[in-house]
């Protein structure tokens, strides 16, 4: 696929091709029909001691890069030379205690035809990020993407949904929230909408009045803020733009928004008549999209095409060396916003007094290169890779956990 960004995916790759030597050299997919010699358990042993070697080696590998970043020379470092499209880390990575956190809960040594797979290698990461960050805490900060990361696409988050409980926790417990969406709602009332389950949540329940004030919304990636206030019937309140933009935002000048959506408006609908797409073109104020027409299902190729051109089209158009821009593939649809979400990111982190990136976790499911909205993120904190709801309540229960052996440690 034709495309210039940095991305997770060849980090993971890179990672999985590591691991994938111990696998063939230790592994014993004989001993499923030549029971004798060396036991399950002593062969696993053997390729766990291997495996996590090697999560040592990229962890030490990790810091050098961080080494090299602190004093500006990240472009020369070993990591870079191995995986130049590798981003910034705001954290060094628990690569070797996570791997062996997952062996136990994945069993990934025992396996002896299947090799650590990339969804291994993903949430690997994960855990090593999240065990970086509860080491040197507080995680103050965690942003959340809307659709497949706290709800299934396109649904609500309703009162029965196992991470309420979870992100009451969190505030409870001091972190701040930003949800973090590309769903572009000028109105409280339609956020409220998609998620009155939690917002009604945070309103019952027994949370000192300054740790519910610890929710905010940033929608269309990073034009629209709600602050939670409790107030009936939406729960959010605009939070006036002054307030929280960016001192780069204020700089976005109106022509320019309008030029841009022009632009990329004129690309959608080219590829719409092109690829004989039953689609609607959306126009709003801070974004334009294409949605299915009633009952249709495009594929994900047709899709990406679609971002791919307009992203070719405004990277190459005058405006859109000046202004940001987010083209992505929402699943069954395509959209434009201005902005992305490493701004709606670091607008939250202003918001709450100066976060900084290493006490930030952003949580989405959008990280692949061609199309994607949350890899964004990972230019303005710390992330975590998720591919479905299920998921993100098992991250969140992981932190919890992880807290729980941190404050034992402290103890
Ligand atoms: P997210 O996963 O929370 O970032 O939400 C992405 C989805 O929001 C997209 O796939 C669209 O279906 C929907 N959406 C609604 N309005 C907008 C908009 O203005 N820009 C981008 N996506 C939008
Ligand atoms: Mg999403």
């Amino acid at each position: 696929m034709l495309s210039r960004h940095i991305d997770e995916t060849s980090w993971i790759e890179w990672i999985k091709g590591l691991l994938a030597v111990p696998f063939v050299l230790h592994s014993q997919p004989t001993a499923v029909f030549e029971p004798k010699g060396e036991s399950v358990d002593a062969t696993a042993t053997r390729t766990q001691r291997r495996y996590a070697e090697i999560m040592r080696d990229v962890e030490d590998i990790v810091n050098d890069h961080i080494n090299h970043q602190q004093v500006g020379t990240q472009n020369r470092s070993k990591l870079k030379l191995l995986v130049p499209s590798v981003a910034n880390f705001f954290t060094p990575l628990a690569l070797h205690d996570a791997f062996i956190w997952q062996d136990h809960r994945r069993f990934i040594s025992m396996r002896r035809f299947v090799p650590p797979s990339f969804n291994d290698v993903r949430i690997i990461l994960n855990t090593a990020q999240v065990m970086s960050i509860v080491r040197n805490g507080p995680l103050d900060l965690i942003t959340f993407d809307g659709d497949v990361t706290l709800y299934d696409d396109g649904q609500c988050l309703t009162p029965d949904n196992p991470v309420i409980p979870r992100i009451l926790t969190l505030m409870r417990n001091g972190s701040k929230i930003g949800i973090v969406t590309a769903a572009g709602y000028t109105e409280a009332h339609k956020y409220y909408e998609r998620l009155y389950g939690l917002l009604d949540a945070i309103y019952a329940s027994d949370l000192p009045q300054a740790a519910k004030q610890g929710l905010i919304v940033m929608g269309g990636e990073s034009n629209y803020c709600f602050r939670f206030d409790g107030g009936v019937p939406d729960m959010l309140a605009l939070v006036p733009k002054q307030e929280w933009l960016l001192k780069e935002m204020v700089l976005w000048e109106e022509a320019d928004i309008t030029a841009l959506l022009d632009i990329a408006e004129a690309s959608l609908r080219d590829t719409v008549k092109n690829m004989r797409m039953e689609a609607t073109v959306v126009r709003k104020e801070r974004a334009v999209g294409i949605i299915p027409r009633p009952g249709h299902k495009f594929c994900r190729e047709t899709l990406e095409e679609t971002v791919l051109i307009a992203q070719k089209i405004l990277e190459m158009s005058e405006v859109g060396t000046r202004l940001p821009f987010c083209a992505f593939n929402g699943g069954n649809d395509v959209f434009v916003d201005i902005g992305d979400k490493s701004w709606g990111v670091l607008a939250c982190q202003q918001f709450f007094g100066g976060i900084e990136g290493n006490k930030t976790l952003h949580v989405g499911d959008q990280f692949l290169s061609a199309g994607a909205n949350d890899f964004k993120a990972r230019l303005a904190c710390t992330t975590a890779w998720i591919a479905n709801p299920a998921e993100t309540v098992g991250l969140l229960d992981e932190i919890a956990e992880l807290e729980e052996v941190q404050a034992r440690k402290l103890r």
